[in-house]
């Protein structure tokens, strides 16, 4: 494949890689323009972490071809691996380091000179909100800062392309959040970022484009926008004072929104789609239309909830059958 300065960032076609009898990534095709963050959104065991070893040239694929800047991730693995950074469950960090020793042995082991490592290391420290544990080994900090030194530990040198396999999955918000911050920061900068998530709103704040993956195959690939408009802006979850109340409630809401309504475990709790064109204002119209009604039939609301779309709810619209592995609900109000 001839060279292309501004031609993708990742390239692949027909991408295979076989453990035993499982076909963990089945013939992936991904474009990964440049400069952009580009989200794979799949849950546990759709092959997400499988495709980004492949791309990272930790595993040799089975099939199919990949290209990292033009390089195959095979036959030009050094020049693969002289651009990109991969952070993840195979991070470098010691956990007997403290936060700055780390960040200057791996500046050191990069080549760079001491005060430039000393400086360099400072400075992400501070960046990512880590000064105060400056001194703490790394095995002392809580979970959100641990993804945070990973992170940091990824970008001492700006790479071209940085994988971020499941970033925040298991994190509080606020870390989460902060770890979203990063992510922005790393992007600015220049670097592309592919980020694999089980979380659609993670997608939605970060990327330009997500591929869904199930099964080790894309399912769907687009823009947030278009990913939206095929899976719906959400659903109301509501809580009734009174469980004799919902079947009354069921029928309130199947007329307001008709729309298909799921009835909980939980005797008093229902859950509706709304939005399906993919407008978010016509999703809150509808949720508040829909506690009107309900008011007026006398039906007593304990709790209300407007959620984006789970990640089961975008597997539902794309595949008529749930996520294998049940994703968090992500509310919004
Ligand atoms: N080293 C391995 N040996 C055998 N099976 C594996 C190995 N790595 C992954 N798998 C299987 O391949 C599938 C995809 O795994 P993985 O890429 O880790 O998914 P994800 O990262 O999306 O959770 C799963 O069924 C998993 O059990
Ligand atoms: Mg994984």
């Amino acid at each position: 494949m001839a060279y292309d300065p501004k031609g993708p960032a990742i390239e692949t076609a027909g991408l295979v890689k076989v453990f035993g009898e499982t076909r963990a990534v089945d013939g992936v095709d991904l474009t990964v323009p440049r400069g952009t963050v580009y989200g794979v959104l799949g849950p546990n065991g759709a092959g997400k972490t499988t495709t980004v070893k492949m791309l990272a040239t930790l595993l040799r694929p089975d099939g199919g071809e990949a290209h990292v800047f033009g390089h195959d991730v095979v036959r030009e693995a050094d020049a693969v691996r002289s651009r990109v950074s991969l952070t993840g469950q195979y991070a470098s960090v010691d956990e007997d380091l403290t936060g700055t020793e780390n960040l200057i042995l791996l500046g050191r082991l990069l080549g760079h000179g001491k005060p430039q490592a000393r400086s360099r290391s400072a400075q992400l420290l501070e960046a990512f909100g880590l000064t105060d544990a400056a001194g703490k080994q790394v095995k002392h900090y809580s979970g959100g800062m641990r993804r945070r030194i990973d992170i940091a530990a990824s970008i001492l040198s700006t790479p071209d392309l940085l994988f971020l396999d499941e970033p925040t999955t298991g994190l509080d918000p606020r870390s989460r959040n902060q770890v979203w911050d990063i992510v922005r920061a790393v992007v600015a900068q220049g670097t592309t970022v592919l980020l694999t998530t089980q979380y659609l709103d993670e997608a939605d704040q970060l990327a330009s484009r997500i591929a869904v993956i199930d099964k080790g195959k894309v399912i769907a690939e687009g823009t947030k926008g278009e990913l939206k408009a095929s899976v719906g802006a959400g659903s109301v979850h509501l809580r009734l004072r009174e469980a004799e109340q919902r079947p009354e409630a069921e029928r309130v809401l199947a007329h307001c929104l008709d729309a298909q309504v799921q009835l909980e475990p939980d005797p008093v709790a229902l859950t509706a789609r709304v939005g399906t064109d993919g407008n978010g204002e016509q999703a809150a119209e509808q949720a508040s239309r829909v506690l009107s009604e309900l008011a007026r039939a006398g039906i007593t609301v304990d709790n209300f909830a407007l959620g984006q779309p789970s990640l089961d709810e975008v597997f539902l619209a794309l595949t008529d059958r749930p996520a294998v592995a049940t994703a968090d609900e992500e509310v919004v109000a």
